[in-house]
């Protein structure tokens, strides 16, 4: 890859010497930690922080700023040392023509430490994003801060940490981890919108296995502990894994499709090639259904969205509830799903985290939400509750009722009790209502509900085969009465029962008609705070 694109083997006549002058400082800033440095990145299977760029960005967008900044620091060597660009590079590229703001921490320059002169490059980098409303994109791959340059570097990372919070729901914020990420450094990706990590190379943790085992005890790998399998799928830190640098740069880029550049601009509609009014044959299929049934709900998704493209957030983290960007009609839609193949798709603590923080980056952004809802209610159980279901669930209530943006709603199967509530019901400002005729939407399910309402009648029974006939009648007039969506659809609450065959065209339509929607007091900032 070429490095220095003013570089012209064809040059007709010899540079001035003030440019030669310029030429080399550039190409010395650019060879990184030298050779041997660069070899090891390799040697690790890791690409160099100037190839990730290349990587990212569209071809040849990048303009490079700072590349001639270094380090003001001189303590402990370090006035001996070459640190090109201090260890980190910065400044904006295209993708997918359009504008984003990045930084790449170099590890091969001082293990990519953090110093003062290195936080202000960034900082520069996250005003210019922030002042020109457009995304930005960090590459990390650090051995966080800079030692020798002691409180200086804490206080530069408090100038990132306070720029994360105040970009927090203006522009969108990227965190790919590229290497280690340790101490106080996961707090910035950790503030921002999305978190992105690698098989076998990334790392995050507060304290590292050594500082574990002194304080606990506990054995732990560097993967055990911080990698992405830890970070996916128990922390919930991380929203993507990649297989591979270019398999992260590829999901990167996916998803700035779906982001608008900040928060006064829509996100950017395609044109669709999937007609809105293809019907969707297989979802007939799903009134037959076994209500007990576990199926992937990913299944639906699949077959309403424009070309059945379907992109995860957070797939492998609290897998009950499913959340994703996918188009409909052309335009960005943000998916929030029960899915029962887990835990019936009850909402838990780690669901209702995982969708609140969700909707509320979709509201941030100006991104509708499509809520499908199967969900027998909230997860029961000592260690729900004691570990907080109460303040978590909470969390998708407000989300929902403080969202402005398009919310339409759509019931599959069942909706019980606190649970029909919180998954965007009616009265909390639903803006299209749906049910498919086989919805069951009640206070909890007829089995339960009998226990309650009948057990005196059912006690009294004389025989177990007089008590098992009664509790099949009274549970047969409560679904007829309850477990349908016609009693709510009587009231309103449902604005239309529709066939399932009609989802997509009802669900596309709907997103047409609240296009231009406006809610007074709605375009206050609106942070995404890490839930
Ligand atoms: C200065 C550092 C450095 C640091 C690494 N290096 N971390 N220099 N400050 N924090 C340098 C090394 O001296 C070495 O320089 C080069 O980077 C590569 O480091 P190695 O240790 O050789 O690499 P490796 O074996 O891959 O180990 C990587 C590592 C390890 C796991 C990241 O370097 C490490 O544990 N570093 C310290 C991590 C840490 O505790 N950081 C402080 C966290 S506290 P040469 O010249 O030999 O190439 C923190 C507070 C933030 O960050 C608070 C924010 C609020």
């Amino acid at each position: 890859m070429e490095l220095n694109p003013t570089k012209n083997p064809k040059s007709p006549r010899p540079p001035a010497a003030s440019v030669r002058r310029l030429r080399e400082a550039m190409e010395k800033a650019s060879a990184g930690g030298g050779k041997p440095r660069l070899d090891a990145q390799k040697a690790r299977g890791k690409f160099t922080a100037r190839e990730r760029i290349h990587y990212l960005l569209d071809e040849g967008s990048f303009q490079e700023l700072d590349l001639l900044v270094g380090t003001r620091a001189a303590d402990f060597g370090l006035k001996d040392k070459e640190i090109p660009g201090d260890g980190v590079i910065t400044g904006f590229g295209q993708v997918g023509g359009r504008e984003v703001c990045v930084y790449a921490q170099d590890f091969t320059v001082l293990g990519g430490s953090l110093g003062m002169a290195h936080a202000q490059k960034i900082c520069k980098i996250m005003d210019l994003a922030y002042e020109n409303r457009v995304p930005v994109i960090g590459l990390l791959d650090s051995g966080g801060a800079r030692i020798q340059e002691g409180v200086d570097s804490l206080d530069g990372y408090a100038e990132i940490f306070y720029r994360n919070v105040k970009c927090s729901g203006v522009i969108p914020q990227i965190s790919v981890i590229l290497g280690p990420c340790a101490g106080g450094a996961v707090y910035s990706p950790a503030l921002t919108d999305f978190v992105f990590m690698v098989d076998g190379i990334s790392h995050m943790f507060v304290t590292g296995p050594d500082v574990v085992r002194a304080a606990t005890g506990e054995e732990v790998s560097f993967d055990g502990l911080g990698g992405s399998e830890a970070h996916a799928g128990k922390s919930g830190v991380c929203h993507f894994v990649a297989k591979s640098e270019p398999d992260c740069f590829r999901q990167v880029r996916e998803l700035v499709s779906y982001l608008p550049q900040s928060r006064w601009e829509k996100p950017p509609r395609v044109a669709n090639p999937d007609p809105i009014r293809r019907s969707v044959p297989l979802l007939e299929k799903m009134c037959d259904l076994d209500p007990r049934r576990p199926y992937r709900i990913h299944h639906i998704i699949w077959q309403i969205a424009d070309e059945h493209k379907f992109f995860e957030v957070q797939s492998i983290y609290a897998k009950n509830i499913v959340t994703g960007f996918c188009r409909m009609g052309g335009e960005v839609v943000g998916v929030v799903a029960n899915n029962p193949a887990h835990l019936a798709g009850a909402l838990d603590i780690n669901a209702s985290d995982k969708a609140a923080r969700f909707i509320r980056m979709l509201n941030a952004f100006n991104i509708p939400v499509l809520t499908l809802v199967d969900v027998p209610g909230y997860w029961p159980g000592v260690q729900q509750e004691h570990g907080g279901i109460i303040r978590h669930g909470a969390k998708i209530l407000h989300a929902y009722a403080e969202a402005t943006v398009p919310k339409i709603t759509v019931i599959l199967r069942k909706a019980y009790g606190g649970a029909y509530i919180a998954m965007s019901s009616k009265h909390m400002r639903g803006d299209f209502n749906f049910a498919l005729p086989c919805a069951e939407i009640a206070v909890m399910g007829p089995a339960g509900a009998i226990e309650i309402l009948y057990s005196r009648e059912l006690k009294a029974c004389k025989t177990d085969e007089e008590r098992a006939a009664l509790r099949a009648k009274l549970t047969a007039e409560y679904a007829a009465k309850f477990a349908s969506p016609y009693q709510t659809a009587s009231t309103g609450s449902i604005d239309e029962v529709i066939e399932p065959s009609q989802l997509r065209h009802k669900v596309a339509r709907a997103l047409r008609f609240l296009k231009e929607k406006r809610v007074a007091g709605s375009h206050e900032n609106r942070g995404n705070i890490p839930l």
